[in-house]
């Protein structure tokens, strides 16, 4: 069967210029047609959306909320239908009775332990914490303090410490705003960044690429115009595969002091491998001997799928602007629940007190209806008035409710002295980054750096690799970089990313691990080897007598399409133990050759919305 494209090179080339969340409508679009046609079902493994929850934080705040009812009409019961407001005396007393009456409930054993960590480790007053959960899960306040809940901020940063700073508490605590989403952190971030004059328009930030595209398009809004450099993940292994982490040539850029800031993501996304503990520390040791004024915008939502994960946050917290999200780990994309973590001792308040007298005037016109002493409002207080207009200062703050499962993600992990949530999550993409390869039959090095939340798949390198420059050539001079994803989607049904749009190579693809069944990534795998071994038979097909260089690979799947994919119906592959989890973690990293060019800095790509 000959392989459909309708997607002609020139309609290729103006879709390419779109963000790859953009771009992925036209493959989805075209991927739906083909399941219609062929009656197959859809794989989009474009989404970084996971398909997992994580339950027993749920049913612990739906359980709450059951607590936080009864003490309402205990609080004023006279009204039907109408309740009053949680008292706090005594509220500890009567929560513990009703644990202990509702003990069998989902949910009941980790308020338990919630309750004995939150008095005995962090040492809160059981009945501050236990009428801020009540309180909170029924919403009936405004957020006070409006940047977070008390017992909540010191919760989620016993998590931050845990999960981002490898269990070490940095000198002096950090201040969390809880927000709407690491969308709403990035956004609150650039503009009070702005407003406050630690950035300022045309600055000269360095970016770590590939990188997310939000943070491509961003600094080319106009209000930002800032000047890019590019630092890029270009090293090697021996083998001659991405690794994905920086040469020191690159991490040395950062000691120009016109460099202003560093955006990362780390792990990143899409190659989703965490900075190495070498890079780390080199960044640190340049930034502190060359560059100490240099700002870090730091999100590391995906760090919890690495172990040991140590953020910049962690190690130059004076620096750095933390930003984390719960969506991946938990599964709860939808709660939009994130938080930004600014330490007490940083430059950004120094910052503010260094401004030329003109501009902290307008700053305190600015913030002078919301204190007495404006001069003195810190960094992060004036990130939750920004985030209001200022104006709205009183009514700022994440939802009670928000706060309320946030604070049980955290207990969630924090009591979890085993890391078993982690590891099944762990478990769960090792298992499919393990179907991935088989279908793709590519090794798979060893990287303990890795989450392999996506993989960035390098194509043209692989071509290379496989049959030779001369096609190698051939795929790049006859076809967009972006052709074997309108391929895969008019044939296969099947969608991915082009990591080209996060300015990694042009002819990489990213494959998110988040949100497929395992069974559908050994079928993408194999219909990705078929692809191209599809560009090798047109290559032939323009040599006279076409001798192929090498035996093409035979991909595991029989040719495209079938009546129905294996994981289209089959049911949720189970958990895997802890032990088999964490072997096939290290076990598992894809990696492909290095490629020709990467990317620079003068991409193509228009600001334009993303999602997911
Ligand atoms: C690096 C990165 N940051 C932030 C987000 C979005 O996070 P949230 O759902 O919390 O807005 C994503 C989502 O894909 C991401 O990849």
């Amino acid at each position: 069967m000959a392989v459909r494209n309708s997607t002609t090179r020139a309609r290729q080339r103006q879709l390419e210029s779109l963000s790859p969340f953009e771009l992925k409508d036209s493959l989805i679009k075209l991927a739906g047609e083909n399941a219609e046609r062929e009656a197959v079902t859809m794989l989009n493994a474009g989404r970084g959306n996971p398909n997992w929850i994580a339950t027993e934080p749920r049913e612990a705040f739906f359980l709450l909320g059951k607590f936080a009812l009864a003490e309402s009409l205990l609080a004023w019961d006279e009204w039907p239908g109408v309740g009053g407001m949680p008292a706090k005396p005594g509220i500890a007393e009567r929560y513990g009775r009703f644990l202990k009456a509702n003990r069998t409930e989902p949910g009941a054993e980790l308020l338990g332990k919630s309750l004995t960590y939150a008095t005995k480790t962090l040492g809160l007053d059981a009945d501050a914490f236990v009428h801020e959960m009540a309180d909170s899960v029924i919403g009936d306040n405004y957020p006070v303090p409006d940047r977070m809940l008390r017992c909540f901020e010191k919760i989620v940063h016993a998590y931050l410490v845990k999960e981002m700073c490898d269990g070490k508490a940095p000198r002096k605590p950090f201040d969390l705003f809880a927000v709407e989403g690491g969308t709403a952190a990035m956004c609150y971030l650039f503009d009070s960044c702005l407003v406050n004059g630690i950035l300022k328009r045309g600055d000269k930030i360095a970016i770590m690429a590939p990188i997310f595209t939000p943070y491509l398009e961003i600094p080319k809004l106009d209000r930002y115009s800032f000047n890019v450099l590019e630092l890029q993940a270009s090293k090697t292994n021996e083998d001659g595969f991405h690794t994905w982490q920086y040469p020191d040539s690159e991490l040395e850029k950062l000691a120009d002091p016109s460099v202003k800031t560093l955006f990362l993501v780390n792990p990143s996304n899409p190659p989703s491998v965490m900075l190495s503990a070498k890079a780390v520390k080199k960044i640190a040791a340049v930034v502190k001997a060359k560059n100490p004024g240099l700002t870090i915008i730091t999100d590391d939502v995906y760090g919890t799928f690495v172990n040991g994960f140590q953020s910049l946050m962690s190690v130059l917290p004076r620096n750095t602007l933390g930003v984390y999200s719960f969506s991946k780990y938990f599964g709860c994309t939808g709660w939009r629940l994130g938080v930004i973590a600014v330490n007490q001792d940083n430059i950004f308040d120094e910052k503010i007190a260094a401004l030329p007298a003109a501009m902290k005037k307008k700053l305190n016109e600015r913030y002078g209806t919301i204190t007495l002493e404006p001069e003195k409002l810190r960094f992060v207080d004036r990130l939750v008035a920004d985030s209001r207009q200022v104006a709205l200062n009183h009514t700022a703050g994440l939802s009670l409710p928000q706060q309320t499962q946030m604070a049980l993600f955290a207990l969630f992990a924090l009591t979890d002295t085993e890391d078993e949530y982690k590891r099944v999550c762990q478990g769960i993409i090792a298992r499919r980054l393990h179907a991935l390869t088989k279908g793709l039959k590519i090794p798979m090095p060893r990287d303990p750096d890795g989450a392999h939340y996506y993989v960035e798949l390098d194509l043209l390198t692989w071509a290379e690799r496989q049959y030779g420059a001369e096609f190698a050539k051939f795929m790049a001079a006859n076809y967009e970089p972006v052709d074997v994803l309108f391929r895969l989607a008019e044939n296969n049904s099947i969608v991915l990313l082009n990591g080209g749009g996060f300015d990694g190579p042009e002819w990489s693809v990213r494959v998110s691990m988040a949100n497929l069944m395992m069974p559908a990534y050994e079928q993408i795998g194999a219909w990705l080897a078929e692809a191209v071994v599809d560009y090798k038979a047109e290559f032939d097909a323009t040599q006279s007598s076409a001798p192929a260089k090498r035996a093409p690979v035979k991909p595991a799947s029989a040719k495209r399409a079938p009546a129905k994919p294996a994981s289209a119906k089959r049911a949720p592959a189970k958990p895997v133990s802890a032990r088999q989890s964490t072997a096939e973690q290290s076990a598992a990293r894809l990696s492909i050759p290095r490629p020709a060019t990467p990317k620079t800095a003068a991409t193509r790509r228009a600001p334009a919305r993303t999602r997911g």
